[in-house]
């Protein structure tokens, strides 16, 4: 097994020569660019994350420029990244830092992970990049590492328990490096996610092969909830169309569930209810129903099924939580992946 002592200096050597140095968020230590990132990588890949960072920040370039926004735009940019719970928590926290701290950020993680949406690890992140304080990260990804490489010192501790999670901590408290802490947190970061990946970890490529106890054992314990399966829901979207002028009919998804608060088609468990709804929206011309399609959130498969029906509408007074848009003003909203893709490749014209 690697010495403690050891296992840091070596993770910077190798971060300094194999680990990724070309990320718009490690250009400067700018902490708002370092908070940002970190959300959004906290699900989410990095290719895919580089699509929407220099947007999100060409349109809020500070904090003060996110606290004043809607709630909505800040949901429309992050349209597609998924898991919207985290853009609800960063606008918060946006708000948080003009309101407690003048629009700066503290530069520790103690209070760091006092804000909204910034757990434990996330503010040790964030204070080692932008502050340099040596403060220990424990996502998923290090987890794994520190469960391969520590093998038999975690060796008495149910894997996804109270106590591993301590003896987790713990651990990654005692190997922190005294110098080079910002490459040594991007070190864990990029050997977790390049080398000692959780299926085929390419062990030629670590810089601890020579010494992991895990080396060449195939397979790495992980919780259950890692391995539970989804649960299936099926939803019929009612696309309401009123084709005079022409316009869809979209409704604001409740605060808590699966897309909270983003705007969509509104779901139906049948084609019968979403008729019905459709029939108190105006007069049914015509209607058709398109291809499923799948999705995958984390913890459901959904199971999509289109049902465009072109209507002429009743009047309606305007209302916060529901309404007839144009499709710009419709994609210009934060819609779930799906349902912009569905908009954007089906424009808004007449059944056939
Ligand atoms: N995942 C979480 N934070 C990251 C970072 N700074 N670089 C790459 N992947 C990450």
């Amino acid at each position: 097994m690697i010495a403690a002592a050891e296992f840091g200096p070596r993770l910077v050597a190798w971060q300094r020569a194999h680990g990724r140095h070309d990320l718009p968020w490690q250009r400067d230590r700018d902490p708002y660019r370092v908070w940002l990132s970190e959300i959004m990588l906290q699900q989410t890949q990095v290719a895919t994350v580089l699509r929407y960072f220099e947007r999100f920040v060409q349109r809020f370039p500070d904090v003060r420029a996110l606290a004043a926004a809607e709630l909505d735009e800040v949901l429309a940019l992050w349209s597609g990244l998924g898991y919207y719970r985290r853009a609800r928590h960063l606008h918060q926290c946006a708000r948080q830092l003009v309101e407690r701290h003048g629009g700066e950020f503290p530069r520790d993680a103690l209070a760091l992970g006092a804000l909204s949406g910034i757990g434990r690890s996330t503010a040790a992140a964030i204070a080692a990049f932008s502050f340099g304080e040596r403060a220990a990260i424990l996502d998923g990804n290090v987890k794994r590492v520190l469960r391969r490489a520590f093998a038999p010192t975690l060796r008495g501790h149910a894997v996804g328990s109270g106590a591993e999670l301590r003896a987790l901590w713990a651990l990654a408290q005692a190997l922190l490096p005294l110098d080079g802490i910002d490459a040594y947190t991007q070190g864990l970061m990029d050997l977790g996610a390049t080398v000692c990946r959780a299926r085929r970890p390419d062990c030629d490529a670590c810089p601890f092969a020579a010494d992991c106890p895990s080396r060449g054992v195939l397979g790495t314990p992980s919780p259950a909830t890692a391995r539970r399966s989804r649960a299936l829901a099926s939803w019929v979207l009612l696309w309401a169309h009123d084709a005079a002028t022409p316009r869809v009919w979209l409704e604001r998804r409740p605060a808590s569930g699966i897309w909270p608060g983003l705007w969509c088609l509104p779901a139906h468990a049948s084609s019968d209810a979403a008729l019905r709804q459709a029939r108190e929206l105006g007069s049914v011309d015509a209607h058709a129903a398109l291809p499923a399609r799948r999705h995958l959130l984390t913890h459901v498969e959904l199971e999509l099924r289109p049902l465009r029906v072109a209507l002429t509408p009743r009047p309606r007074a305007a209302d916060a939580t529901a309404g007839w848009f144009t499709l710009p003003e419709a994609l210009a909203l934060g819609l779930p992946a799906p349902v912009r893709r569905l908009l954007a490749t089906h424009p808004l014209r007449e059944l056939d």
